[in-house]
């Protein structure tokens, strides 16, 4: 059985970890969505607000967990002896960033790879920074996020 784990801020989930969820869902046997801490963003939903959003979204996906971890990624993959990352992909700006953190994390533990899916072309120009943005000036995110979880989005700003 191949699990692997798809680590991100997800703060919040949008439609393009949706893509990538769903889609890995497909190919491996189990996909844990893995809530973590990136030291250069500073959170906006809590933690657990993120994996509320997180649970209901991937609700009907029954191969995908969601969990939270602050540490270090490899340190949890460890723990539950999974040795394959999941990231996607939008752009070679992705790609530059992605290739650094994968590259770390094999350099930490070379047993780690990581594999990238390119996220479909309509969501390219979607990401939580934008969410928190429209958020924050009250503007509307029914393009960024799945419907499900929209208005729970909406409830946890009040
Ligand atoms: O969605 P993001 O913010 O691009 O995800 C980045 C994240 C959270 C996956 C990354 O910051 C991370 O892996 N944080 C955990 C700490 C860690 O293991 N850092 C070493 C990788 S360079």
């Amino acid at each position: 059985m191949k699990r692997v784990v798809y680590p991100g801020s997800f703060d919040p989930i949008t439609l393009g970890h949706m893509n990538i969820i769903e889609r890995a869902s497909k190919i491996f046997d189990e996909v844990i969505v893995l809530i973590m801490k990136n030291v250069d963003k500073q959170g906006f939903f809590s933690y657990i607000e993120r994996e509320k959003l997180l649970k209901k979204a991937t609700m009907d996906l029954k191969n995908v967990k969601v969990d939270i971890s602050t540490g270090l990624l490899i340190d949890y993959m460890n723990r539950h002896n999974i040795d394959t990352i999941v990231k996607g992909l939008r752009t070679v700006i992705d790609f530059q960033y992605e290739e650094n953190m994968a590259l770390v994390n094999r350099t930490i533990d070379p047993k780690i790879d990581t594999v990238f899916l390119l996220s479909d072309p309509e969501y390219i120009m979607v990401s939580a920074s934008n969410v928190r943005e429209l958020l924050s000036y009250n503007a509307d995110i029914t393009d960024f996020v799945p419907a499900s979880i929209k208005e729970e989005i909406y409830n946890f700003m009040k």
